[in-house]
């Protein structure tokens, strides 16, 4: 696999688990998932995790697993490169909602550390939903996912999602969709 090809790859395996932060963004509201609970004192997630968001960024995760499944010859010959193989229904699922499950744990973790909603947590908040949605599939389908994520591709990733998430969270919050950068 040369570099060009790696780089599809990853950015292709990975997309169902990056658009259910940026929809939960746009849906966000409602309900709080923690139903306002605390533990120390302090909110277990917090307001900024909400059902509404949650099932909206999973539902959109899996939708476009669903059309890069659909698309999946087309654009593989149009680009001249070997995609990977097509999202089994674990890891259209998993992807998603590993993402959110990751989003979630931040949040858990900013909590526990006397971090605000809204507060930057860096490293984690460029990672945590990678690392979640990646380990979450990887049960779920894990011949898939051992085939997928081959040791260049997990590097792009890695490399790869911290500076989408920088420039994906920085349009949101210029277009004031998001209150922080972050
Ligand atoms: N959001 C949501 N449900 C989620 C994730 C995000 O509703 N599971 C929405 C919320 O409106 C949230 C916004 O998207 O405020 C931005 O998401 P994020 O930056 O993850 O949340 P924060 O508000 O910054 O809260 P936290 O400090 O817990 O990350
Ligand atoms: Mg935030």
């Amino acid at each position: 696999m040369d570099v060009f090809e790696t780089i599809v790859v990853a950015v292709w395996a990975m997309l169902p688990a990056y658009v259910p932060n940026n929809f939960a963004v746009l849906a966000g509201g409602g309900a709080p998932i923690d139903g306002g609970r605390t533990w120390n004192g302090k909110r277990l997630l917090g307001d900024g995790k909400t059902w509404r968001g949650t099932a909206t960024g999973i539902v959109a995760g899996a939708i476009l697993a669903l059309i890069l499944n659909a698309i999946h010859s087309p654009v593989a010959s149009a680009l001249g490169v070997a995609l990977p193989d097509q999202f089994p229904p674990a890891a259209i699922i998993a992807l998603p909602a590993g993402a959110m499950l990751g989003d979630m744990t931040a949040s858990f973790l900013k909590r526990r550390t006397g971090r605000e909603r809204g507060a930057a947590f860096p490293g984690i908040d460029q990672l945590d939903f990678v690392v979640m949605s990646l380990l979450l599939t990887l049960f779920a389908a894990p011949t898939w996912t051992t085939k997928t994520f081959t040791l260049p591709v997990l590097v792009v990733v890695f490399v790869l999602t911290p500076l989408l998430h920088l420039v994906t969270n920085g349009i949101a919050y210029a277009l004031g969709l998001k209150n922080e950068p972050w």
